[in-house]
């Protein structure tokens, strides 16, 4: 099996997931990490006896094919077009970008290149979501109708030791947590036609409560919270809230309900969880995994990327799904300030669903 070099840039508290993940594909292998600050990468490099090489070494490096950026949502453009430029394909995290010239910029890159580019999330890869996606694809609940999607939580200040960004433009509930709900949704209900929505702060500053950052002051620069409605292309309606100013709540995270039946779909944040169905005569029935990773698999998109440039398909967690879901994002806050539903201009390709 061909074994494709990749080498990651970002070197913060994600950069631990994916380099423990890597195990778990074959047909891929962390050759270097970078980051701006050495220090960081360094600590990485020890922690999981790899090198470390500074950012313009490792585009330098012609072994390395693809570049997994984590980096913050501020730097993941320009890092994507850094990547490109040096000849190589990318996949960075959640947001795809900040704004959408951003975002077109790189997709308009990637294609001139004829590269690959990829965005997380992939936890829809996971076997929770994927064989949620099997019970809506055999039918089990009939035809979906409508939906919820909750993500509700304090926000992150109690425990990231850096958490500035998530209140900073391209941070907020939504920029941060939004790409999981609304790509697991497109994963198992294909693109979003519009979208209308309310948004709003709880509160101007954040006090830090963790051990590291205790007691700074955070600027709130972001909404917080926002509640908003998804209209699919198949005609299925999504209500979405998603929000860093509740302190406790009783949802689950997505319910799909159908013309047959409901299906509880796991936590997209991750790829296991409780898989919940219920025809309209039966009870509610824990489901069996139909598909396997059910455990944390963060980096399987890269495995995929590796695998789609090999075949010459299109990768799971491409670009343009990516950017169809930062589209989204933006018209949520365009509805907000507008008072109107506001069409979705972009589209995708559902993910092609896995087999296993
Ligand atoms: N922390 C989490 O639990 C988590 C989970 C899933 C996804 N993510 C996403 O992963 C990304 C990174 O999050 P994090 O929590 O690891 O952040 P972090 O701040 O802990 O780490 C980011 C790292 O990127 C480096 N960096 C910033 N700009 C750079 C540049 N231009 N070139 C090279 N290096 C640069 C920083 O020095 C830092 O080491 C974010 O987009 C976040 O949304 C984080």
């Amino acid at each position: 099996m061909k074994v494709t070099k990749v080498g990651i840039i970002g070197c913060g508290n994600i950069s631990g997931a994916y380099l423990n993940c890597v195990k778990q594909f074959p047909n891929i292998e962390i050759a270097a990490v970078a980051d701006i600050n050495m220090e960081a990468a360094q600590a990485k490099a020890e922690e999981f006896e790899i090198k470390a090489v500074t950012v313009d070494e490792i585009l330098a490096d012609k072994e390395i094919e693809i570049i997994v950026n984590l980096t913050i949502p501020q730097a993941h453009a320009s890092v994507n077009i850094q990547a490109l430029n040096a000849g190589k394909h990318v996949h960075c995290e959640k947001p795809f970008a900040v704004t959408l010239e951003e975002g077109q910029e790189v997709l308009k890159l990637a294609k001139e290149k004829n590269l690959y580019v990829g965005c997380a999330p992939d936890t829809f890869l996971g076997g929770g979501i994927q064989t949620c996606r099997k019970l809506i694809d055999d039918n089990w609940i009939g035809k979906p109708i409508s939906g919820t999607a909750f993500m509700m939580c304090p926000g992150h200040e109690s425990w990231h030791p850096n958490p500035g960004f998530y209140y900073l433009n391209g941070g907020g509930p939504l920029f941060d947590m939004g790409p999981y709900y609304i790509t697991a949704l497109i994963n198992l209900l294909g693109p979003i036609k519009r979208v209308c929505a309310s948004t709003g702060k709880g509160f101007e500053k954040r006090v830090c409560t963790a051990e590291s950052t205790n007691g700074t002051i955070l600027p709130v620069e972001t909404a917080t919270h926002l509640t908003g409605i998804l209209d699919f292309e198949c005609g299925t309606v999504i209500t979405m809230t998603m929000s860093f100013d509740v302190q406790k709540h009783f949802h689950k995270n997505i319910e799909i309900y159908g013309t047959e039946g409901s299906l509880v779909v796991p936590d997209p944040n991750g790829f296991g969880g409780e898989i919940l169905l219920s025809t309209y005569k039966g009870d509610w029935k824990e489901m069996p995994y139909s598909h396997k990773f059910t455990d944390n698999a963060r980096i399987f998109g890269v495995s995929d990327m590796a695998d789609a440039i090999k075949n010459g398909r299109i990768n799971r967690c491409s670009g343009e799904l990516a950017y169809h879901v930062l589209e989204v994002m933006h018209a949520f806050q365009k509805s907000s300030d507008s008072g109107c539903h506001v069409n979705i201009e972009s589209t995708c390709e559902q993910p092609e669903a896995l087999s296993s």
